[in-house]
């Protein structure tokens, strides 16, 4: 066998990435630090009042508005040997609340020991490249919160970019916006309904926050209309919600117009408050500046074998947590151990111009199916397959069938009629499959509840 390397690798974030990632480079005998420019650890899961961009002093990672409960069950939440379990006086509910969330990343970050790894109000502001002779170094440059004007300087082995993908946000582009007189918002700076009490708004995006966001605001809003891409152009109704909720659903919004009106491709028109946005976020990376080989190309990271390494740099740059449509822990955690086991050569990646190869076959395979760029980073429907690939260059064991089968109810039961309410219809029990699921999971979690062994 040969000798395991050990580095020092810079880890930019503190979110539940950069938190795993940590764990698993100092697992694997490297020396990892960590920025974060946040006070606290927990990336978008420390909520915060402010919005985005209101205060230069304390920037605000967050994108999470007050009311926002996890979208998946608890159980197959969590990492893979750190149960989220309901604890003491917190959030039992099986999708909790994110405070609940917040609490449970940073117990991670107590248990294993993380946060003396970790440097708060701290940004990295540009890591720069530097050859010299066979080895190769990152200059990491950054400021602290308290002194942004003196930047500072320090040498690593090894990047590991856990910045997040929920600092740049992104705007529908619709016809006659420019001269459309309301007020447009992106949901990153949503946080309650009570700013809307009485307006009509216009909700553009069915992803999850677009459907939480528009259920919230319902009641409190005169009229929310919520335009679906995906449905067909036809779409004009109102839902069944109780109370005084006055909720509609309509097809994608055609065009707005200069008296304040809002078209939907169905023809029918709302003279609207506000528009919110709920379209999404792009990736940014504005410390890697120009030479980093790595480009953003609608939304497309790249070029990245298996959404991690750039073929050029690996494994001395990576990128942990840019795929979506997964379960987020879990992932980061086989990406992060993969990163670890490359960088100290237990495990060995193919030769520059392989991962290349195989990252050219992946771009023409979605772009044979005519597939947009910016789907490049999306797993439905692939999610374990990919998981199950990391698993195997891990020598890890693969993710369980019960929480492949929690995520698949939970992402099939997130779907419109019930525009959130399926969170409690689970909790209060959803018949034998989920009993059967759970009671897996919680044979799982047993060895992790296990007293620590005496000391002999
Ligand atoms: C509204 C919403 C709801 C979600 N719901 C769920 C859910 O129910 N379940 C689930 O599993 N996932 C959910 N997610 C997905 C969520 O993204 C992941 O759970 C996970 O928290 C992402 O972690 P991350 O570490 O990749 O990014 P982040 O949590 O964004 O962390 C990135 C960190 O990097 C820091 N940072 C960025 N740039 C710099 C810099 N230059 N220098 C220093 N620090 C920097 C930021 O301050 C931040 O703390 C949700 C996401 C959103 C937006
Ligand atoms: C949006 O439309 C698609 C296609 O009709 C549908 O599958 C999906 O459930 C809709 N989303 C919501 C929230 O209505």
């Amino acid at each position: 066998m040969r000798p395991r390397r050990s580095v020092r690798v810079a880890v930019i974030g503190a979110g539940a990435a950069g938190l795993v990632a940590a764990r698993e480079l100092r697992r694997e005998g490297h020396s990892p630090v960590v920025f974060e420019r946040a006070d606290a650890v927990g990336g978008v899961w420390v909520y915060d009042d402010a919005v985005a961009g209101g205060s230069e002093q304390r920037p605000s990672s967050s994108c999470l508005y007050a009311s926002l409960r996890t979208n998946l069950p608890r159980e197959s939440m969590g990492f893979l040997d750190f149960p989220f379990h309901a604890a003491g006086d917190g959030d039992a509910r099986r999708f909790p609340g994110h405070e609940e969330v917040r609490r449970y990343l940073e117990d991670f970050a107590r248990r294993f020991d993380l946060l003396g790894l970790v440097r708060l109000q701290t940004e990295v502001v540009r890591v720069t490249r530097e050859a010299a002779g066979a080895s190769e170094s990152w200059r990491v440059s950054y400021h602290t919160s308290e002194r942004r004007e003196a930047e500072e300087e320090e040498v690593f082995d090894a990047m590991a970019v856990c910045n997040g993908h929920y600092g740049e946000p992104r705007f529908a582009d619709i016809p006659g916006m420019d001269a459309w007189p309301g007020k447009q918002v992106h949901s990153n700076n949503y946080r309650v309904p009570e700013p809307f009490r009485q307006q009509v708004v216009v909700v553009i995006g069915c992803g999850p926050s677009g459907t939480d966001i528009a259920r919230d605001m319902a009641g409190v809003a005169k009229e929310v209309h919520l335009a679906n891409r995906s449905a067909p152009a036809s779409t004009c109704e109102r839902l069944p919600l109780p109370g005084n909720a006055n909720l509609w659903l309509h097809s994608m919004v055609d065009r707005a117009e200069e008296d304040g009106t809002v078209v939907f491709q169905d023809g029918s028109r709302v003279k609207a408050d506000v528009i919110m946005h709920c379209t999404g976020y792009k990736y940014s990376f504005p410390f890697l500046g120009e030479d980093s080989t790595i480009s953003v190309d609608d939304n497309r990271v790249g070029p990245l074998y298996k959404h991690v390494f750039p073929p050029q740099l690996a494994p001395r740059l990576s990128f942990i947590g840019l795929p979506v449509k997964v379960i987020p822990f879990p992932l980061f955690e086989l990406q992060s151990s993969w990163v670890a086991g490359v960088l100290s050569g237990r495990i060995e990646l193919p030769s520059e111009e392989e991962m290349t190869r195989d990252v050219t076959a992946f771009y023409s395979a979605l772009s044979s199916r005519g597939c947009p760029r910016r789907y490049t980073h999306n797993m439905r429907n692939h999610e374990f397959e990919h998981e199950d690939w990391l698993a195997s260059q891990c020598r890890r064991e693969r993710i369980a069938e019960w929480r492949r089968g929690m995520f698949a109810a939970a992402t099939g039961k997130n779907a419109l009629g019930r525009m959130g309410s399926y969170r409690d219809e689970w909790d209060a029990g959803d018949g034998d499959q989920l009993d059967l699921l759970l009671a897996r999971a919680n044979r799982e979690f047993a060895q992790y509840f296990l007293p620590a062994a005496p000391p002999p």
